[in-house]
């Protein structure tokens, strides 16, 4: 296990009587923000839900925080937000991160620092409905930061925010690095790249590169993260033909 998080060899997933992810190995090392890249459908979500242990595997190992992905002893040291909404629309702020804490059996009092660790501590009466969309994202986050986990497992958490929240949602992710949490974050988004300790290039199911951003650039000789990623794009199918 060494230092790492996260550590999966050669994951096999089959979704629907397709395999989605063939043989993967993936490294997230303690206290780094890894972030998974790639398009639609290529195995980003599938890949995380394997780590948080909610998704049926067909092969290798998944190991987190030195534990097989899903072991009970996990389930407060992992926070994680799915891509989809998962707070109840009808109940208040409050109301969301308490349901949440008690599930978790964690203390109440971790509710308000959750709350105030994601700016919303003034908002907690609130009714989700009337959250904007980032309110709303935040409150996702609050819930998977219960219990103070040592991995954070975020399934797209900046879609549809503002370039602001998004800067301070980044911000985020790096102190709590710094007090050793690690973070593995999906995005579309290629810019976000340069905010990542390490980058994951998902294609198809597999990985086409996990390096540095500094790495990938020199290597493929480009000036940015998607101009790298169509490169390698590129080369994988020259392999393949
Ligand atoms: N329940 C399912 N049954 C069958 N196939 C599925 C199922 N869920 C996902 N898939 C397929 O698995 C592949 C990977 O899906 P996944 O959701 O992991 O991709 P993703 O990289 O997260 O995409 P996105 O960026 O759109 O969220 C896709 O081809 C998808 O169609
Ligand atoms: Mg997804």
């Amino acid at each position: 296990m060494g230092n790492n998080a996260i550590e999966v060899r050669g994951l096999r997933v089959v979704r629907g009587g397709s395999v989605v992810i063939e043989s993967l190995d993936l490294s997230v090392p303690v206290g780094q923000v890894v972030g998974l890249l790639g398009p639609s459908g290529s195995g980003k979500t599938t890949l995380m839900r394997a780590v948080v242990g909610s998704q049926v595997v067909d092969g290798g190992t998944v190991m987190v925080l030195g534990q097989p992905a899903g072991s009970a002893s996990l389930r407060s040291r992992v926070g994680y937000v799915t891509q989809a909404p998962s707070v109840y629309a009808d109940l208040t702020v409050h109301e969301n991160l308490r349901y949440a804490a008690a599930i978790l059996r964690v203390e109440d009092g971790e509710v308000q620092r959750s709350l105030q660790e994601v700016d919303l501590a003034d908002k907690q009466k609130r009714i989700i409905g009337t959250l904007s969309g980032g309110e709303r994202a935040r409150v996702s986050l609050a819930i998977a930061l219960l219990g103070s986990p040592d991995l954070l497992v975020l399934d797209e958490p900046t879609v549809g925010l503002d370039p602001v929240l998004r800067r301070d949602l980044w911000a985020m992710f790096r102190r709590l690095t710094e007090r050793g949490v690690s973070l593995l974050v999906s995005s579309h988004v290629m810019d976000e790249a340069a905010r990542c300790d390490r980058l994951v290039l998902m294609r198809g199911g597999g990985v086409l590169a996990d390096a540095t951003l500094d790495e990938l650039l020199a290597r493929t000789r480009t000036g940015d993260a998607e101009a790298a990623f169509l490169l390698l794009v590129d080369e994988a199918a020259g392999a393949a033909a």
